[in-house]
């Protein structure tokens, strides 16, 4: 029987319930499979980490979980730490240090759950947003110097190298070669950026000539969010840098339904490093530890890191029950307009395995 090595890290605010959610249904989806079982080892970095030792994570913390086949995260960031010491000392460090270069979140309007775009059916809104998940906006590149004074200046410094841009362009072709519609948008802002953008749209133009039976289009990013909402149905597979595709998909998840339903995977394609799955929602310390939050946004990352390790059925049977569990009204958390705890929706879950 093969055992799936897990490292668990929770992280901050509701991460501490979802990710203990997720790890209770990998254990009864394997317990039913019987064909594969999971060990969990869990990782208490993050803001209290943080508080007792004054880093996110060891330094040596990426050679701790190196050899798992697989990272369940759950959320970062806290209220009494800046957002940009508990992204880079974490998420980040994990993302870039394993080169997982490849962000897949998918979307869709899954069966119970009210949307907003009243004029489209879930059949029209079926979309995965590959982000850029490796420089780009997010390089770390820049600096800032006379602080406080009136010549005081700070850069961020985007960076796009042609390794960087073909190798995520040429995965999100890939990915969109194997859905069903074929279909791919490569967006950038290539008219008011003219260096690197325009790089983007070169390289894709150069990437497609592997992929002519892939129809595909561009899109500039700010149109990109208007053909979301008016023209839900013209887009199947995205491809985006690191801060377009962040952008895009809070709106994508927004659009359908809810924050607290959307799954991320952070995939290094080359397998070289484990891969890293979790829920797009953050810590939510509004509603941390009164066990309200949704799980689902953890169960469908379950399903994309079943899927990555091999085990296509078992993420089948787990996206069908979390899809019959969310045409339960009765079963929605405070986020979709219902009134169950996590701890119901998990347990029905569970039952329904
Ligand atoms: C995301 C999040 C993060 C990001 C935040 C928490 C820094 O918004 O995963 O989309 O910008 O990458
Ligand atoms: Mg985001």
């Amino acid at each position: 029987m093969k055992t799936y090595k897990i490292a668990c890290i929770p992280g901050d605010g509701i991460g501490k319930e979802v990710v203990p959610a997720g790890e209770a249904v990998l254990r009864a989806l394997a317990a039913k499979s019987g064909k594969f079982n999971f060990e969990f080892e869990s990782f208490g970095w993050g803001g209290d980490w943080y508080r007792a030792h004054g880093e996110m994570m060891p330094k040596n913390g990426n050679d701790l979980i190196k050899d798992k086949d697989a990272i369940l995260f759950g959320s970062a960031g806290d209220p009494h730490i800046p957002d940009h010491i508990t992204l880079w000392g974490l998420r980040l460090k994990i993302c870039q240090g394993f080169d997982q270069y490849a962000n897949v979140r998918p979307t869709r309007i899954l069966p119970g759950i009210d949307a907003p775009l009243k004029r489209c059916t879930p059949a029209d809104l079926d979309w995965v947003i590959v982000r850029e998940n490796s420089e780009g906006e997010y390089a770390g590149v820049g600096g800032r110097v006379h602080q406080g004074h009136a010549i005081e200046v700070a850069t961020d410094v985007s960076m796009m190298t042609r390794v960087g841009v073909e190798r995520v362009i040429r995965y999100a072709f890939e990915l969109a070669r194997s859905r069903p519609r074929k279909q791919l948008t490569v967006v950038t802002k290539s008219n008011a950026q003219r260096h690197a953008m325009v790089m983007w749209d070169e390289i894709a133009v150069e990437v497609s000539k592997d992929f002519p039976d892939v129809k595909w289009d561009k899109e500039l990013v700010d149109a990109m969010t208007a053909r979301m909402v008016n023209k839900p149905r013209t887009i199947d597979t995205v491809v985006a840098t690191n801060l377009h595709a962040d952008v895009l998909s809070d709106l994508a998840a927004a659009l359908a339904g809810s924050l607290g339903i959307a799954p991320t995977a952070n995939i290094d394609p080359s397998r070289r490093f484990p891969s890293m799955f979790e829920p797009i929602h953050g810590s939510a310390f509004d509603i941390m530890g009164k066990g309200l939050a949704n799980p689902i946004g953890t169960f469908w990352s379950c399903v994309m890191m079943l899927e990555h390790l091999g085990e296509p059925e078992a993420a089948k049977k787990l996206m069908a029950v979390i899809e019959s569990v969310t045409a339960d009204t009765s079963l929605h958390t405070g986020d979709l307009g219902g009134k169950a705890t996590m701890d119901q929706v998990t347990q029905a879950v569970i039952a329904r395995l």
